[in-house]
């Protein structure tokens, strides 16, 4: 079985994601595979996720991000221990679902679990990361102070929400409510959403 995290930039997927891998393999719960699509990505273009974006814009990603997808879950049912109960815990990208065509292979071949949090907590997450490296949000660096980013920011998250949750909403079987959350929490509700 292959469990899809999604969610927004900045929630923490592949953090959670990592973790729940981490504490199934602590509790002897069972193997648990992690893999982030990000990372598939970049070691597949052998470039980072940056670069694809400015060689091809998000159109070329997107086709780029959906190929990746394909051969992940191609690996998986042609795995050697797809017989055995083997688990697959995949981060997906905020944007993947965005994709009619990954939605369509992640709705056939995944369980989708929505990691939610609120703009707020998503402002707070990304101001910390700092938004190098999600070209998403490029152009949100450009305000003349800390506030003015910050404004910018929040406004961008919400326009890229006010689409992107009806989408994250429908693809998920299972949603988690993550505001407040410890990394340590939400895997462990995540990992409690695979009895589902
Ligand atoms: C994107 C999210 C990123 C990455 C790309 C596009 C998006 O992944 O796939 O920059 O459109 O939301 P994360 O959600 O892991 O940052």
């Amino acid at each position: 079985m292959i469990y899809a995290l999604t969610g927004f930039m900045g929630c923490g997927k592949s953090s959670i994601g990592r973790e729940a891998a981490r504490l199934a393999a602590s509790c002897g719960a069972g193997i648990l595979h992690f893999m982030d699509l990000d990372a598939v990505i970049e070691e597949r273009e052998g470039r980072s996720i940056p670069e694809i974006f400015a060689a091809v814009g998000e159109p070329g990603f997107r086709e780029i991000e959906r190929e990746a997808l394909l051969d992940v879950l191609s690996a998986e049912a042609n795995s050697s221990d797809r017989k055995n109960t083997r688990q697959t815990l995949l981060s997906l990208g905020g944007g993947t679902l965005t994709d009619e065509g990954s939605r369509e292979l992640i709705r056939k071949h995944c369980r989708c679990i929505y990691l939610r949090a609120s703009i707020d907590t998503l402002v707070e997450n990304l101001s910390a990361d700092g938004i190098e490296g999600r070209p998403m949000l490029a152009g949100t660096a450009n305000g003349k102070d800390a506030a003015a980013r910050t404004q910018a920011l929040r406004k961008r998250i919400s326009e890229l929400m006010a689409d992107r949750a009806p989408i994250y909403e429908s693809a998920a079987g299972h949603i988690i409510d993550i505001d407040g959350l410890s990394y340590e929490d939400a895997a462990r509700l995540v990992l409690n959403s695979f009895s589902l």
